[in-house]
């Protein structure tokens, strides 16, 4: 059969870049928009032709070679590939892209702030656990698999998290456990602490013996199994295995920044911190106002957002359960403004239903993923907000993850 030539002329989400070829749409990975690839059919995805690329035959300017040597096979990264420019480059597009199918249009003057040095930026890092001939090692998923691929580096994790799987999986060697699944790392970002969480099904579990020869084998890190400390702007929070943390610790700086410069939350003002996790939003945002109501659903999230607010003497009360729910209780007039962070999927229709009842004068909205992103802004414009300012922070950089932010004011 004679081999695929694609012609990818635009990014996709996901990394991957789009072709036509007589009429059928493909999605091509480790291409980039204006080259030219031998491509082979990876099955469907989404309802569309996936292909991934095996023969660069035009590279695009903005092409370099990955540095990472599981780059291709690892489902980590998928834009190791194109200049950090580029891909700065590429989020915007998708971006503009997901507001265009919604409706709407990307402020002109949306920034993409992107990281200096976009390597060794995650604090934390999942890998999964598996038995090798020679024992345990630990790895990531492959592209598009459940097989798990070991790695001895990882350039997008900082250097201590690295460094210490092989202390983990000696010490499972050495006492010959069995059953490991996946082991959570979050190291802190300012001091020793190294905050470990193990899953495994195996039976007699030496959890004490595991950690303390876990703990010799990595003399530098204070290793830690309940809690660890995240500091930023003077403030001190908890950081648990259970809980959701940003990723990207230096992003996460720029980010809240970016989100509180579109807030402007004012001294007299109350305010609602939608999907506040363990409230380092929260927090932040109550030094500069009355008063912050924070809505979260995981109870441990919860506890340690209030132990958070507690720690920062922050005036921030929380409210346990789920955002469409709960904001049915909210009276009307009762915040100001409203700050909202949900996860990928976004907001359930009736949370936005309830935000759009509540009427809050400014609304900031933060997101990790455009396609629900713009989906809600749209709904919100429906609903009679207009948007003012919006943002990309890149906190994924070398992944097809994108993180923005928006600026809603009721018209
Ligand atoms: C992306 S995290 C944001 C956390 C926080 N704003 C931060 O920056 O660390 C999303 C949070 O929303 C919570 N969550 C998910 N669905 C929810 C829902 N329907 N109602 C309330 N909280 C929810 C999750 O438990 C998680 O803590």
């Amino acid at each position: 059969m004679a081999p695929l030539i694609l012609r990818p002329t635009s990014p996709a989400h996901g990394g991957t870049a789009v072709a036509r070829d007589e009429g059928k749409v493909w999605l091509v990975s480790y291409a980039l928009p204006g080259e030219v690839v031998e491509a082979e059919p990876r099955g469907r995805q989404g309802g569309v032709a996936v292909a991934a690329t095996t023969r660069v035959l035009e590279p695009s300017p903005h092409r370099v070679a990955a540095p990472c040597p599981y780059f291709g096979t690892c489902g980590g990264c998928q834009l190791q590939h194109a200049t950090y420019t580029h891909q700065l480059d590429l989020k915007r597009q998708v971006v503009a892209e997901a507001w265009a199918r919604a409706g709407l249009r990307l402020p002109p003057d949306a920034a993409v702030l992107g990281m200096e040095d976009p390597w060794r930026y995650r604090i934390r890092g999942e890998f999964e656990a598996v038995a090798e001939a020679r024992g345990w090692r630990f790895g990531f998923h492959r592209m598009r698999s459940h097989a798990v691929l070991p790695v001895d580096s990882c350039a997008i994790h900082d250097e201590r998290i690295e460094r210490a799987l092989p202390a983990f999986a000696r010490a499972a060697n050495e006492l010959r456990l069995t059953g490991l699944q996946n082991l959570l790392l979050t190291v802190e970002p300012a001091g020793r602490g190294l905050l470990w969480r193990l899953r495994e099904n195996s039976k007699g579990w030496l959890h004490d013996e595991y950690a303390h020869r876990v703990a010799e084998l990595l003399p530098d890190a204070a290793l830690l199994d309940d809690a660890m400390s995240l500091d930023f702007w003077d403030m001190t929070f908890r950081v648990r295995s259970d809980t959701f943390v940003q990723t990207n610790y230096r992003q996460m700086l720029v980010l809240y920044r970016a989100a509180l410069d579109m807030l402007q939350p004012m001294p007299e003002e109350r305010v609602l911190d939608l999907y506040a996790g363990i409230g380092t939003i929260s927090v932040a945002v109550a030094r500069g106002c009355r008063s912050v109501t924070a809505v979260e659903e995981n109870p441990r999230a919860v506890q340690l957002g209030r132990l958070n607010a507690r720690i920062n003497s922050a005036r921030v009360e929380y409210l346990p359960g789920k955002v469409e729910d709960v904001l049915r209780g909210v009276r009307l007039g009762q915040h100001d403004a409203v700050i909202l962070d949900p996860p990928r999927a976004g907001c359930e229709p009736a949370a936005i239903a309830e935000l759009v009842r509540l009427g809050a004068g400014r609304v900031v909205y933060v997101s990790c993923e455009p396609s629900t992103h713009a989906r809600d802004i749209a709904a919100l414009v429906r609903g009679g907000y207009r948007v003012r300012r919006a943002a990309i922070v890149d906190m994924f950089p070398q992944t097809y993850h994108i993180e923005s932010v928006a600026l809603l004011e009721r018209s």
